[in-house]
């Protein structure tokens, strides 16, 4: 089919025609579609939407390492994608490429480092602390959605880890516009024919005023601390301080902003999504549960957890190792567009394919996780880890766009996931309808209901 040294020219398979009808499907019932279209047509399959506009989509681990990894110059993040999330983050890490992202990269990494993280435990911990506290009063066996509090706790722990400032309290001024621009970029993706944005309907007024908020309120206070750079332990420092290596230049203002958004934005939805989904997997798993709790009353012994102790919570680890393989926040990666011509596992990919590498299918291909859909913690035992191909677990990404932000997140989970286990015992309301809701991240459609009781 091809000649030696020239790209194959065979095409992914695909269903037959156009599948402009199926897009609706596409958007609201993403998992299943393409769990249908999985196993009909293979690992890589071609979805051509309309003339001139095909999607592909690649569920095997070695399309990841080649983007991502060994031809990653051959592709980039897709506009499409990335332009919504621009309107909010600018031109920060998620959204940017090339010289100028390499350079804010490097700038940033140091911040991210775990020994680094040690500066902002306490701080973390105390998050937690209130959370624990604030349970404690509320009558025994009455019904809590876990989903809103998880995304009301990382939410406060993001931005005080950014800046000191706890900007998850609805009537936070600066919470209720990051909301509100979010919610904005969230529309825009899900609505490809969106009226453009310099028309002045109420929704683009909302965002531009939600927007503009959002930068004032953040450049006030990266002024603030630059006229008062007493030494905070929270991130912005650590990025007002960094400076390159050659030139000793750091980050503008602007560049600061963008920077700060995307954290906040990549930094707290995702950990939420997270830890929402462990409590539904350990509330259905309840033997998963047991020896989580078994652990923690083990190690911690009902003290505080100190930042090294995090480390020794190896069963712990599992078992957010295993919820982010099972329920990864967002399906698959930003999507990426093809610069050149390709090949992988011997399709054509012509040039401007747009590529979507599907981290919920890979981390379930059964080639790399046998019982696929069964939740086990101990698939991530070293020995099992170890034998298996990297790319077949890709919660946070991999080669040099990965997350930046995966250190902090899992330390934030454990402490959150272990403060809660000391306290309480967590159990499922029965029979609440549990959905996955494929927006932006895959959170669950209805929250997840739980009763509390004090252990
Ligand atoms: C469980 C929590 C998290 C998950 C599952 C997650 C997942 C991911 C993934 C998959 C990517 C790569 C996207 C791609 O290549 O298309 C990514 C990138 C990124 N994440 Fe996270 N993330 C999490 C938490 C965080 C946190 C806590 C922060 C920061 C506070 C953060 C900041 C970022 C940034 C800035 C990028 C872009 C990196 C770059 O392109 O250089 N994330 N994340």
């Amino acid at each position: 089919m091809c000649s030696i040294g020239k790209p194959s020219r065979l095409a992914p398979p695909s269903p037959p025609g156009y599948l402009l009808f199926q897009l609706p499907k596409l958007q609201t019932q993403p998992l299943e579609y393409l769990g249908e279209i999985w196993q009909t047509y293979g690992d890589l399959v071609r979805l051509p939407i309309m003339p001139g506009f095909t999607l592909l989509f690649g569920a095997h681990p070695s399309h990841a390492e080649h983007i991502l990894l060994t031809h990653k110059d051959r592709y980039k993040k897709a506009d499409f994608f990335v332009r919504p999330m621009s309107l909010v983050q600018g031109k920060g890490l998620f959204t940017n490429e090339g010289a100028e992202w390499l350079k804010h990269r490097r700038l940033m990494q140091p911040a991210f480092h775990q020994q680094q993280l040690v500066e902002l435990y306490g701080m973390m911990q105390g998050c937690v602390q209130a959370l624990v506290t604030e349970w404690a009063e509320i009558p025994e066996d009455s019904v809590i959605d876990i989903a809103a509090a998880m995304n009301t706790v990382t939410l406060k722990i993001v931005s005080m880890a950014l800046f000191s400032v706890d900007i998850s309290d609805k009537s936070n001024q600066l919470g209720q516009a990051f909301r509100t621009a979010l919610n904005y970029v969230y529309y825009r993706l899900n609505t490809p024919l969106a009226l453009p944005i310099w028309i002045p309907t109420v929704r683009n007024r909302h965002f531009h005023q939600a927007k503009q908020i959002l930068d004032r309120v953040v450049l006030e206070i990266i002024q603030a601390r630059r006229q008062d750079p007493t030494l905070r332990p929270d991130l912005l420092s650590m990025l007002l301080a960094a400076q390159d290596e050659e030139t000793g230049e750091g980050m503008s203002d602007r560049q600061l902003l963008d920077e700060v958004i995307t954290l906040i934005n990549a930094g707290h939805e995702t950990t939420a999504t997270t830890l929402a989904w462990t409590w539904y997997l350990l509330g259905t798993h309840p033997n998963v549960m047991a020896n989580l709790q078994h652990e923690v009353d083990t190690i911690l012994q009902d003290e505080a957890p100190t930042f090294a102790q995090l480390a020794q919570l190896q069963y712990t680890r599992r078992v957010l190792d295993e919820s982010l393989r099972l329920r990864p926040p967002g399906m698959g990666l930003v999507p990426r567009v093809a610069l050149e011509d390709d090949e992988i596992q011997g399709y054509f990919i012509p040039k401007g394919s747009v590529f979507n590498i599907v981290t919920y299918f890979i981390g379930r291909h059964p080639d790399f996780w046998p019982n696929p859909d069964q939740f086990d913690p101990d698939r991530f035992l070293p020995e099992q880890a170890k034998q298996r191909y990297k790319f077949a677990y890709l919660p946070f990404g991999a080669g040099p766009h990965a997350c930046i932000g995966k250190n902090l997140a899992l330390m934030e989970a454990t402490l959150i996931l272990v403060m809660i286990i000391q306290r309480f015992h967590i159990q499922l309301v029965p029979n609440q309808s549990i959905a996955i809701d494929p927006q932006f991240t895959l959170r669950p459609k209805h929250g997840v209901q739980v009763t509390l009781r004090p252990r």
